[in-house]
């Protein structure tokens, strides 16, 4: 494998924008290429962060507050930067990550009741302050991922209505985060066909790797 540089690219987006499927192809594509790279899905890819996420997805847990939910998503990024993230961007690699703290932010802050200064504040701590080199916004509106989840799209009823509210929230905030760190943030059009997202994605990719 040849080491090229050392870069840390996230992706983020609503869910079925089409985070997993590009993530998983630019990591497919890097290791064409003979490139050293390492995907990873949030919260979890370490020990502690599995058991983590294991609390956060059990449906039984309904009592658990936001700021706890917050924390612990945390607490498991914590870990997964100081374990694999950081060394091995050390070792040369590129980190593909499926979603990271602007996740956190745009669900939790925009979405939710948590204060946005704070949730920037625990962000850095918990990070170290690692930043992305690359952030990947795909780009689909709540009723677009509705639809693609297999719900009605525009009949909705009020459940659905809902949570449509709450997605609403989240997919501007993306939108917010996107503008307010312009030089980290690749806005895609999810719309499009996996083929063409995935094109525009190795653009910018291969622009900033000089492959
Ligand atoms: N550009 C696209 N156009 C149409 N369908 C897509 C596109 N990208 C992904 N999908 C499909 O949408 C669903 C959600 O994709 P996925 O990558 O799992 O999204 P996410 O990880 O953001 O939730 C999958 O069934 C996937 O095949
Ligand atoms: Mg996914």
């Amino acid at each position: 494998m040849v080491n090229l540089r050392a870069m840390f690219i996230t992706f983020e987006g609503l869910d079925y924008s089409g985070k997993s499927t590009q993530a998983k192809l630019l990591h497919e594509y890097l290791k064409h290429k003979k490139i050293k790279s390492i995907l990873l899905r949030e919260p979890g890819g370490t020990k502690i962060s599995e058991k983590i996420r294991n609390i956060l997805l059990d449906r039984k847990h309904l009592e658990m507050t936001p700021l706890t939910e917050f924390m612990l998503f945390s607490a498991s990024r914590s870990q997964l930067v100081s374990q694999v993230i950081k060394p091995h961007l050390k070792k040369g690699y590129v980190v593909i990550c499926d979603r990271y703290y602007d996740s956190s932010t745009a669900y939790q802050a925009y979405g939710g009741s948590l204060e946005l200064e704070n949730v920037i504040s625990v962000n850095k701590t918990a990070t170290g302050n690692l930043k992305p080199n690359i952030t990947f916004f795909i780009d689909i509106s709540p009723q677009k991922a509705f639809s693609r989840s297999g719900k009605r799209g525009s009949i909705l009823d009020r459940m659905e209505a809902k949570n449509l509210a709450f997605y609403d929230r989240v997919y501007r905030g993306f939108k917010d985060i996107a503008n307010k760190n312009k030089k980290r943030f690749v806005v895609i059009n999810g719309t499009h066909t996996i083929e063409q997202v995935q094109s525009r994605i190795l653009k910018t990719v291969n622009r900033k790797l000089k492959i």
